[in-house]
């Protein structure tokens, strides 16, 4: 009897053309539900070890895996806050706006800081999305401060905001712009509508319009830093800080690029700034060193491809962008941007990226740089690459409820 059941079974796997059926892809929406449960379990984690810290935010691990955290004035600080926003948007508990309104307060200071470009990633991922999800007014002011210290920094000579201004970097530039500073112009076009004062975004648009001439080569890769000269206005240098080389395309800088020209195409209208995002998305998804899992090594033209380090980071930056992008173009590219940011968040969930739950110091995703010449995070967490992963899967999932 066993044999003959046996044999019906083989037969049957035969008359289907194979013995073992393919195992068939996960849906979308639910590894985006899956991944964003996950990402809570993750995140909960990580806000109850630092709850006796109160002025502690979290950053990466050391070589032992130790958590590694920061304080507000450090570039990242407000990114933690920011996935907590993300995940109580996903899912509104009481104990993850608690965490986040903590975690969020603990960036305030930070409303001040005038002494470098960071202000507008440190408070609109967290007070920005605290004041979307609340409407409670003492966020806004905390925006409009910062905006007001960001703007201190825009020299109508250049057309541009100062990036740094600490050394070794103000010995090397007279006046250095890096291609991440497109990120903090969505805090000053958000001032502009929010205040009704056209100052912050004629600080941006211009930004992003003197960006725009000078940081791209004919590729649409971008340049990581372009110093001015202060006196001419005109770029007396094109370097890189955190790139292979300075005419390398640094990863997380494409990344910046792409979602930048994106968010400036939503928040003007202006085409220049679509024409160009579409550019740099083309620069990356044509590239023959974007690997098959779709997140890129951590420069495009590291020596050691393929054995250069993934990183995670720019893979998750990258991936937002294009789900936002893939909204504003032909059917065609749509498609096309749409499927290798699916690719992505499918490769970003999966064990290769996704950290076991308690391990990689509660952080959500593995297998990012942050500074390869300088030796540090090389291979790690980092807490921008959980803020980008967690908006994507948001981004994504609005899209499939569409
Ligand atoms: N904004 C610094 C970095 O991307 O590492």
């Amino acid at each position: 009897m066993y044999r003959q059941f046996l044999s019906f079974l083989l037969l049957l796997g035969l008359f289907n053309g194979c013995a073992t059926p393919e195992p068939k892809e996960k849906p979308l929406g639910q590894l985006v539900d899956e991944s964003l449960e996950f990402a809570t379990q993750h995140s909960l984690l990580m806000a109850e070890s630092l709850k006796d810290q109160p002025d502690r935010l979290p950053q990466t691990i050391d070589k032992e895996g130790k958590l590694v955290t920061c304080n507000s004035a450090w570039w990242v600080s407000g990114f933690f806050p920011g996935v907590l926003w993300y995940l109580y948007e996903n899912t509104p508990t009481d104990t993850l706006k608690d965490w986040a309104t903590n975690y969020t307060m603990r960036v305030e200071d930070q409303k001040y800081t005038t002494d470098n470009h960071d202000v507008g990633f440190m408070i609109f991922c967290s007070f920005g999305n605290a004041y979307r999800l609340t409407g409670d007014t003492l966020y806004r002011d905390v925006i409009r401060t910062a905006s007001n210290s960001l703007i201190t920094r825009f020299n109508p000579t250049i057309g541009c905001i100062r990036s740094w201004d600490y050394a070794p970097w103000s010995a090397k530039w007279q006046y250095p712009v890096i291609i991440d500073n497109m990120m903090n112009l969505e805090m000053l076009e958000w001032a502009s509508k929010a205040f009704d004062d056209t100052i912050y975004s004629h600080v941006a648009e211009t930004h992003a319009n003197t960006t725009l001439k000078n940081h791209f080569r004919d590729d649409f890769s971008s340049y990581h830093v372009v110093s001015y000269d202060t006196i001419s206005g005109q770029p007396e240098k094109k370097n890189t800080a955190q790139g292979y080389s300075d005419d390398s395309a640094w990863a997380r800088g494409q990344g910046w690029g792409l979602y930048g020209y994106t968010m400036m195409y939503r928040e003007t209208g202006n085409e220049a700034y679509l024409k160009q995002a579409e550019n740099i998305a083309d620069f990356i998804l044509n590239n023959p060193n974007l690997p098959e899992d779709k997140i890129p090594y951590w420069d495009f033209d590291a020596p050691d491809i393929p054995n250069a380090k993934r990183d995670a980071s720019a893979g998750a930056i990258i991936c937002s962008a294009l789900i936002e992008l893939s909204q504003y173009v032909s059917a065609e590219k749509s498609k096309a941007y749409l499927s290798v940011a699916e690719m992505q968040l499918r490769s970003l969930s999966s064990p290769a990226y996704q950290a076991n739950l308690g391990e990689n110091g509660n952080f959500i995703l593995e297998h990012s740089v942050g500074h390869m010449p300088n030796g540090t995070e090389v291979d790690v967490p980092l807490t921008y690459a959980d803020y980008y992963y967690v908006e994507a899967l948001l981004r994504m999932k609005k899209l499939l409820n569409k």
